[in-house]
């Protein structure tokens, strides 16, 4: 089934569902104005701490609060009626303890009425999803690159270009999973190692930048739509939007400066 035939919101065991049978279609959304166009082609919408850096202009994603992510998911629910809409648990709001986990959880689900969180993290998180999922909170697991793990990693690194560490990242994939994660962001990860993961699991696997041999995908809109002229080497833009955007304001612009801005709709027309 595709995303355009559902006529009720997408759940959970629909995502789970799709492993084998159909490929998972996922992008970010931040607002009611990006969320609108997504709805209709999406079975995942992702409100992403990308928006730290994407729509905010932060350096990492580090910044993103709980209050934010809260703030732009309440944008994305409104305009959307079809695809499941996972929020980000951003960072300090869940790693300390797996009860922060679920104080930043529940206010998540409770006040955007989204159905599930993701957070970042292999083995080490793995009884934190535990405990969230058998409490009836919907996980999606994100292994590999971990961008919320920079500072200790040193940067936005593909994973598993060393086969050394092949076994870690399977580790990882198969914790989570048996931890109740609905389905897992492979992040950056290396093409044989992420279709070994995809093959491993009954989980959904959603790939960026890790091969098209996962079971769904997953970029950031403005990214694939040409909006930034900078964006990791494995994204393929679809749009030129942000030609787009240049052009037409640098059009209005011209218009103002040269007098030639039409001004028609107000004409003063006297009556007699
Ligand atoms: O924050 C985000 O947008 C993400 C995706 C890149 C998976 O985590």
């Amino acid at each position: 089934m595709s995303a355009q035939s559902h006529s009720r919101r997408i759940t959970v065991p629909d995502i789970r569902g799709k492993k084998g049978v159909q490929p998972i279609v996922s992008l970010t959304a931040y607002s009611a104005l990006t969320a609108r166009f997504v709805d209709p082609h999406a079975d995942i919408i992702l409100v992403g701490d990308s928006l730290a850096m994407v729509e905010h202009g932060m350096e990492t994603t580090l910044g993103a609060t709980l209050d934010l992510m809260i703030f732009h998911a309440q944008s994305v629910m409104r305009a959307s009626k079809r695809a499941l809409v996972v929020v980000d648990l951003p960072f300090g709001s869940y790693e300390a303890s797996p009860q922060d986990a679920y104080r930043s959880a529940s206010r998540v689900l409770s006040q955007t009425g989204c159905s599930a969180v993701k957070l970042e993290g292999g083995a080490a998180m793995a009884p934190t999803v535990e405990f969230l999922t058998s409490r009836g909170v919907p996980v999606m697991g994100h292994i590999g690159l971990t961008p919320q793990s920079v500072m200790g990693t040193g940067g936005f690194k593909t994973q598993g270009r060393d086969r050394s560490t092949w076994e870690v990242i399977k580790q990882d994939a198969v914790t989570i999973e048996n931890s109740g994660a609905f389905a897992i962001v492979l992040e950056g990860i290396v093409e044989p190692l992420a279709r070994a993961i995809t093959n491993m699991l009954k989980t959904p696997t959603i790939g960026i930048g890790a091969s098209s041999h996962c079971d769904g995908q997953i970029l950031v809109l403005e990214d694939m739509l040409g909006f930034n002229p900078k964006v990791p080497r494995f994204v393929k833009k679809f749009g030129t939007i942000g030609d787009a955007v240049d052009k037409a304001i640098a059009e209005y612009a011209a218009s103002v400066l040269d007098r030639s801005f039409p001004g028609l709709e107000h004409t003063y027309e006297p009556k007699d």
